[in-house]
């Protein structure tokens, strides 16, 4: 079992990130909250997060990061590398992230989404006092028991390998990289060079329309050719122009959309083909 974390679980409960928020300010640092089925999961963008009863790893963590705002995203991008890496090495796929955080899988060409990331921070005083990061992960549902995709098709290890997972096993390993990977940023080390390596986005041409107060304001076209340190998507324009990007919902060129959103800024970007 996974060293100094304080782990709940339940059968059936509302929303893991629900439940770990609701008592934020009493639980302490590395308590995480993980469920056999959600009756109200919250994915990103207000949607639902369903899965049926056993199917699903879902799990929320809570930490105290006392880290400067500007290392938000580092926490997504570390989940992000924790999930990618535990689901990989329990299957041998090459299990990779779609910027900023949504877990994926290449088939034939095409994206299928096997499971995402929902921050969600407090701040004060420019510090990071409290953030929850909700992970969901498809693992042991049947292809007729997947949600049916909205930008991209929804896959499960299951749906892909045909075999059944142990998800305790799965949140061992999630919990033990994810330590690993935030003790490196306790260190003042960004985990941009592991992310940067599972991202699938880079090397691809995407068009960013950035937003400014909810409204589109400009638009980016070029390749994405890497991450800066703080998660942001750099854009080589055909100009030779980087641009960093903050947030986004990214379109492939050739290949399937999958909307995504950090919330560390006020500004937002739109991708599209
Ligand atoms: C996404 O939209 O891709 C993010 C989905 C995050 C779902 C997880 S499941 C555990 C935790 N509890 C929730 O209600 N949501 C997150």
């Amino acid at each position: 079992m996974e060293q100094g974390w304080t782990i709940h679980r339940f059968e059936q409960i509302d929303s893991t990130s629900t439940w770990l928020k609701d008592r934020a300010t009493l639980e302490p640092h590395k308590t995480a909250a993980v469920a056999d089925f959600q009756s109200a999961g919250r994915g990103r963008l207000g949607r639902q997060w369903i899965a049926p009863p056993g199917t699903a790893l879902m799990v929320s963590l809570l930490l105290h990061p006392n880290w400067q705002v500007e290392r938000g995203p580092w926490l997504t991008m570390i989940a992000g590398v924790a999930a990618a890496e535990t689901l990989a090495y329990a299957s041998g796929l090459n299990i990779q992230l779609k910027w900023p955080n949504d877990v994926v899988i290449e088939l034939g060409g095409e994206l299928h989404k096997m499971g995402g990331i929902l921050q969600e921070v407090e701040t004060d005083n420019g510090r990071l006092t409290q953030a929850i990061i909700g992970i969901g992960l498809n693992i042991n549902m049947n292809s007729a028991d997947l949600p049916p995709a909205t930008h991209t098709p929804a896959c499960s290890l299951k749906s892909i390998t045909g075999n059944l997972f142990d998800r305790d096993l799965l949140l061992d390993q999630l919990l033990s990289r994810f330590d690993t990977h935030y003790q490196r940023a306790e260190q003042n080390q960004s985990p941009q060079k592991a992310w940067q390596k599972i991202l699938i986005t880079l090397g691809k041409r995407v068009t960013a329309t950035v937003m400014r107060d909810g409204n589109p304001a400009h638009k980016i076209e070029g390749i994405a050719t890497g991450v800066d340190e703080w998660g942001r998507l750099l854009i080589e324009t055909d100009s030779g122009k980087v641009e960093p990007v903050v947030a986004g919902d990214v379109t492939l060129r050739g290949g399937t959309s999958i909307q995504n959103t950090h919330k560390s800024s006020t500004d937002g970007t739109d991708f599209t083909d």
